[in-house]
C-alpha cells in the first residue's frame, strides 16, 4: 500500500570545520572592498574542510547523526543516494564510501540497500529527492527511507572570480512516507536546455563563465517557473510562507527573487495597487522592438525593486532563507536545501505556525537547469528543525588566516602533494585516514 503523503522526515547539516572571514581577511589580501563580499555578494565567511575532511567524512557524519537521532539501524534505509559535483572517483560512488563508514559504527550492513551518485552540477541534491520520493510513490521501498546527502567541497581555483563564492559541507536527508518536515508536491517544473556556463570537463575546479552563469540561472529558473505554473496554476506571493532558491551566494537569490515577484505579481491585484506609484507592466506589444521592451522591463524592474511592499514581501519570503548561506557560502549540491533549512529555522525562532503552509523550492544546476516544485510543511517540523545543531557548528569553527587558506586549500587541491597538520582536533567523527593499495581513500572514525 503507497501513500501519497512522501517528503523529507529529518534532516542533519555538516559544515567543513573551518571558516574563511571574507571581510576580515580574504578582502584585504585580495587588496578588495570588504562590501563586496558583505553587502555585494551578501556572505561573511565561507566554511572549508580541515585536513582529514573531504565530502565522505562531512556526508557520512550528517548520516550518523541523523540516523542516531532518529534511532535508525541501516535495515530501515533502502536507498542511499549522493548527491555531488566533488568526486574523486568516476566509477566507485561516494554513497558506497559513506555506508562504509556508517557500517564502522552499526552492527548491521546496508547490503540490500540500492547506492548511487548523481550528477548534475547543483541541481543533483534536488534530483536525488525526486529519486526517492518516486521509488518510495512506486512501492518498491518496502516499508523503507532513503537517505539522501548532498556534499560538496565548491573549492575554485586562487584567482578565479569564482573563489569568493567558495564552501564546504553536506546535507543528510531522510525521505520516507509520513514525514515529519514537509511533504514534496507532485507537481513539478523543469526548465533545461544546453549550456556551458559552469562545467569541470575532467578537472577539479571549474572552468566558469561568472557573469554569463548568472543570467542562465535566471532564464532557467523562469523557465521552470513556468513549466510549474502550467501545471499547478498561477502561482500568487500569498500561496508560499517561504521561497528557497539554489544559493550560489545570497547576491544571486536577490536577483531571482526580484524576477520571481515580477513574474508572480503579475496580472494580480498586486500589480494593479503598485500600478499608481510606478506603472503597469511593461508588454512586448506596447513597444517599438525588442530592446525597448528590455528597456522598459529593466525600469519597472528597478522601480519595483524600491517599493515598501516589495521589500516587505522580500523580507519576510526570502530573507530568511540566507540566514545559514551568509556564514558558510557556497555548498553545491547542498544550497538549497540549507535555504529551505534556514527558512523553518527562522520560523521555529519566530514563532512562525507553518503547519499546512506552502513552500515553493527552486533548485539550479550549472549547465543547465532548474526546477520547482512546492512542499507542504507538516505538523512536527518543529521538532524536527529544533535538533539542528548547525549555529553551533558555525560558531565552533577554526577562523583561519590567509596563508592556512592557501595551506588548506593546496592540501584539497588534487594535483599537488601538500600536507599540513590538522588546525582541529576530531571527536567522534569519521576522518580521512589516508590511501589503500588500490587508490581508493580510507576512512575511520575517531572516538
Ligand atoms: N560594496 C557593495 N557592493 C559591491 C562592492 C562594494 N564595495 N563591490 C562590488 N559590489 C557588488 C557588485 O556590484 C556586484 O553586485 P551586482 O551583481 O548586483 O552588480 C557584486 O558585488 C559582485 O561584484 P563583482 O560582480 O565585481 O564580482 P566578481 O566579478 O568578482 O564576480 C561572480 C562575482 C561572477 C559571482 C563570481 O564570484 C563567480 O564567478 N562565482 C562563481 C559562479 C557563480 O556562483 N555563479 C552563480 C550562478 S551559477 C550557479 O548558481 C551554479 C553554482 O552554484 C556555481
Amino acid at each position: 500500500m503507497t501513500t501519497d503523503s512522501v517528503g523529507i522526515d529529518a534532516i542533519e547539516i555538516r559544515t567543513g570545520k573551518l571558516e574563511l572571514d571574507l571581510a576580515e581577511t580574504f578582502a584585504p589580501a585580495k587588496d578588495e572592498d570588504p562590501g563586496k563580499y558583505t553587502k555585494g555578494l551578501g556572505l561573511r565567511s565561507s566554511s572549508f574542510p580541515d585536513v582529514y575532511e573531504d565530502i565522505v567524512t562531512m556526508g557520512a557524519n550528517a548520516a550518523h547523526r541523523l540516523m542516531e537521532r532518529k534511532g535508525l539501524t541501516p535495515a530501515d534505509i533502502g536507498r542511499i543516494d549522493v548527491a555531488t559535483e566533488s568526486a574523486f572517483d568516476n566509477s566507485k560512488p561516494v554513497s558506497t564510501y559513506i555506508a562504509g563508514c556508517l557500517e564502522q559504527v552499526f552492527d548491521e550492513d546496508f547490503h540490500h540497500a540500492n547506492k548511487g551518485e548523481r550528477k548534475f552540477a547543483c541541481i543533483s541534491g534536488t534530483q536525488s529527492l525526486d529519486d526517492a520520493y518516486n521509488w518510495i510513490r512506486a512501492g518498491r521501498n518496502r516499508g523503507r527511507a532513503a537517505l539522501v546527502i548532498a556534499t560538496d567541497t565548491a573549492l575554485y581555483a586562487r584567482g578565479d572570480a569564482g573563489e569568493a563564492t567558495q564552501g564546504a559541507g553536506a546535507v543528510a536527508m531522510l525521505i520516507a512516507e509520513d514525514p515529519s518536515i514537509v511533504e514534496l508536491s507532485p507537481e513539478q517544473g523543469i526548465g533545461s536546455a544546453d549550456e556551458t556556463d559552469f562545467l569541470k570537463p575532467n578537472q577539479q575546479f571549474p572552468s566558469v563563465d561568472g557573469k554569463r552563469s548568472m543570467k542562465v540561472y535566471l532564464a532557467r529558473m523562469r523557465e521552470a517557473v513556468e513549466d510549474f505554473e502550467s501545471v499547478s496554476g498561477d502561482t500568487h506571493p500569498d500561496d508560499f510562507e517561504f521561497i528557497p532558491f539554489h544559493t550560489p551566494f545570497p547576491g544571486m537569490v536577490r536577483k531571482a527573487g526580484l524576477l520571481g515577484y515580477r513574474h508572480i505579481i503579475r496580472g494580480t491585484e498586486i500589480e494593479e495597487e503598485l500600478a499608481e506609484e510606478i506603472g503597469h507592466q511593461p508588454h512586448p506589444e506596447e513597444s517599438e522592438d525588442d530592446e525597448a521592451y528590455l528597456d522598459a522591463v529593466r525600469e519597472y524592474t528597478d522601480a519595483l525593486k524600491e517599493t515598501d511592499r516589495y521589500r516587505e514581501w522580500y523580507s519576510q519570503v526570502i530573507e530568511p532563507t540566507l540566514g545559514i548561506s551568509r556564514h558558510v557560502g557556497n555548498w553545491y549540491t547542498g544550497s538549497v536545501h540549507i535555504a529551505r533549512a534556514a527558512a523553518l529555522k527562522y520560523a521555529r525562532e519566530n514563532g512562525i505556525d507553518l503547519d499546512g503552509k506552502q513552500l515553493l523550492v527552486g533548485s539550479y544546476g550549472s549547465g543547465a537547469q532548474a526546477e520547482v516544485h512546492a512542499e507542504t510543511v507538516v505538523p512536527g517540523w518543529e521538532a524536527e528543525i529544533a535538533q539542528l545543531n548547525i549555529d553551533e557548528q558555525i560558531m565552533n569553527r577554526y577562523d583561519i588566516s590567509y596563508e592556512e587558506y592557501e595551506q588548506i586549500h593546496d592540501v584539497h587541491n588534487h594535483d599537488e602533494e601538500a600536507d599540513a597538520e590538522p588546525l582541529t582536533a576530531p571527536e567522534g567523527e569519521f576522518v580521512f585516514d589516508g590511501w589503500g593499495r588500490m587508490g581508493e581513500r580510507k576512512y575511520t572514525f575517531v572516538e
